[in-house]
C-alpha cells in the first residue's frame, strides 16, 4: 500500500487574519465544510492507501489529531516537530518512521485544493512503475502565470506513458526566469506533491544533504513515543539544516520524473486565490460564513467576504476583500492580497 505523508507545518501567513500561528491555514475550513487537512487526508483514502503518517508542529498536536480522527483518518504515526526545519527534514522523519524501506510514500502538503481526485489517483498509478524502480516523482501543473513562489519543472523525454523525465528543476525562480519558462511552453509548476520509495528519498539525502539525514536519524533514534505520537529528540533535530525538499533534493537529483496532470490544483495561497475558486452568487460575491447570517451585502458586486464571528455588512461596494476574524478586520481591494505579507511585517514592528 502507498503510505500518505501529510505535511502540516506551514503557517500560511498570507491568509491572515483567519490563518494565525496557533490556527494555520491547513486547519481551517476554507473551501468546504472540512478543513484543508481533512480534505488532504480524504484524498489518499481507501484500499490503495495505508493510514497516513502526519508531520506537524508539536504545538498543534491536539488539533491535528482531533481533525484527523473526526475525518476517519487516524494517523499510524503523528510526528511532532519541536521546531520547523522545513520540508526536507520533515519528510526524512516520515521516511524513517515508515521503516526506511521499500514503501512508497505519497508526500502531500496539507493546504492545497485538488478538484479532480480521480485525475490525481490516475497520475499516481501512472507514476508507480518508475517509483518502484527508485525514481523520485513529482506532479506537474500547467502554468498560467510567471509565479515566483513555485518550483518550475522543464519537462523532458517521456519515460513511460504520461510520465516524463525532469530535464531541470528550478525552485522559486526570479521573475524574468519565470517569465521565460512560462513562454517556453515546455515547463510545468511543481505541485509540491511527491511520490517515492522511503529508501530512495533517504539515499538522495545521503548523497546531496547528509547533514539532514544524520540529524533526523539521531532525532528518531532518541525519539519519545506516546501511542501514535512520536516526539523526535529536540536537540538532535535542531541540528538539521533548514531546507526544503525542492532545494535539498529535487533540484539536484538525477532520476526525477514528472507526471503532468490537470487535476484542478490550487495552492490557495492568498485571499484572491480563494475568491477565484469559490462559488459566487449572481453578483459575483463569495461569502462563506461560519454560523448563519453573519454576512449581509446589498448592492455589492464581486466581493469576497468572510467572517468567523462579527456580522459584516456591505452596501454599494465592488471588488473588495473583507475578512473578519477574532479582533481583526482586513479590508483591501481585490488583486492586492499578496500584500497581506507586508501587513504581517508591519505588525511585527509595532507589536
Ligand atoms: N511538518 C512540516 N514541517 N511541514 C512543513 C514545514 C515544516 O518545517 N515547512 C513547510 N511544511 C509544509 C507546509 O505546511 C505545506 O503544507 C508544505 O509543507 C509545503 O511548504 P510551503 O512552505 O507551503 O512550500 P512552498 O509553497 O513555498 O513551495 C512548495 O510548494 C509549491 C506548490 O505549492 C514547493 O514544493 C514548490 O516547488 C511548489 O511549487
Ligand atoms: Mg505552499
Amino acid at each position: 500500500k502507498i503510505v500518505p505523508v501529510i505535511l502540516s507545518g506551514g503557517s500560511g501567513t498570507r491568509l491572515w487574519p483567519m490563518s494565525r500561528p496557533e490556527m494555520p491555514k491547513q486547519m481551517l475550513a476554507l473551501t468546504a465544510d472540512e478543513t484543508m487537512l481533512q480534505l488532504t487526508a480524504g484524498r489518499a483514502f481507501g484500499d490503495r492507501f495505508a493510514a497516513p503518517i502526519v508531520v506537524a508542529n508539536a504545538r498543534h498536536a491536539d488539533l491535528v489529531e482531533q481533525q484527523l480522527t473526526e475525518a476517519g483518518a487516524t494517523p499510524q504515526a503523528l510526528i511532532l516537530e519541536p521546531i520547523g526545519r522545513n520540508t526536507a527534514p520533515a519528510i526524512a522523519l516520515a521516511a524513517i518512521a515508515a521503516g526506511g524501506g521499500g514503501d512508497a510514500l505519497l508526500v502531500m502538503p496539507s493546504d492545497h485544493v485538488i478538484g479532480d481526485v480521480a485525475a490525481f489517483h490516475a497520475a499516481i498509478e501512472a507514476a508507480m512503475p518508475l517509483v518502484t524502480q527508485g525514481w523520485l516523482v513529482t506532479f506537474g501543473i500547467a502554468p498560467d502565470a510567471p509565479e515566483t513562489g513555485y518550483g518550475w519543472i522543464q519537462i523532458g523525454d517521456e519515460l513511460q506513458p504520461g510520465v516524463n523525465r525532469v530535464a531541470r528543476f528550478v525552485e522559486k525562480p526570479p521573475l524574468d526566469k519565470a517569465q521565460s519558462m512560462l513562454a517556453s511552453g515546455d515547463h510545468a509548476w511543481n505541485g509540491g506533491i511527491f511520490l517515492f520509495l522511503a529508501d530512495a528519498y533517504l539515499e538522495a539525502l545521503a548523497q546531496f544533504d547528509p547533514g539532514i539525514l544524520t540529524a533526523t536519524q539521531e532525532a528518531m533514534d532518541k525519539a519519545r513515543t506516546e501511542g501514535a505520537r512520536i516526539y523526535p529528540d529536540a536537540v538532535a533535530f535542531a541540528a538539521s539544516p533548514d531546507e526544503s525538499i525542492d532545494y535539498a533534493v529535487m533540484e539536484k537529483a538525477d532520476r526525477v520524473a514528472v507526471v503532468p496532470v490537470a487535476m484542478g490544483w490550487n495552492d490557495v495561497g492568498s485571499w484572491d486565490a480563494l475568491h477565484a475558486i469559490s462559488e459566487t452568487d449572481s453578483d459575483g460575491n463569495a461569502h462563506r460564513s461560519h454560523g448563519d447570517g453573519n454576512v449581509l451585502a446589498i448592492d455589492t458586486k464581486n466581493c469576497f467576504v468572510r467572517s468567523d464571528g462579527v456580522r459584516v455588512s456591505l452596501v454599494g461596494v465592488e471588488d473588495l476583500i473583507v475578512v473578519a476574524s477574532g479582533n481583526d478586520v482586513l479590508i483591501m481591494p481585490r488583486g492586492r492580497s499578496q500584500e497581506v505579507k507586508k501587513l504581517i511585517e508591519a505588525m511585527k514592528t509595532i507589536a
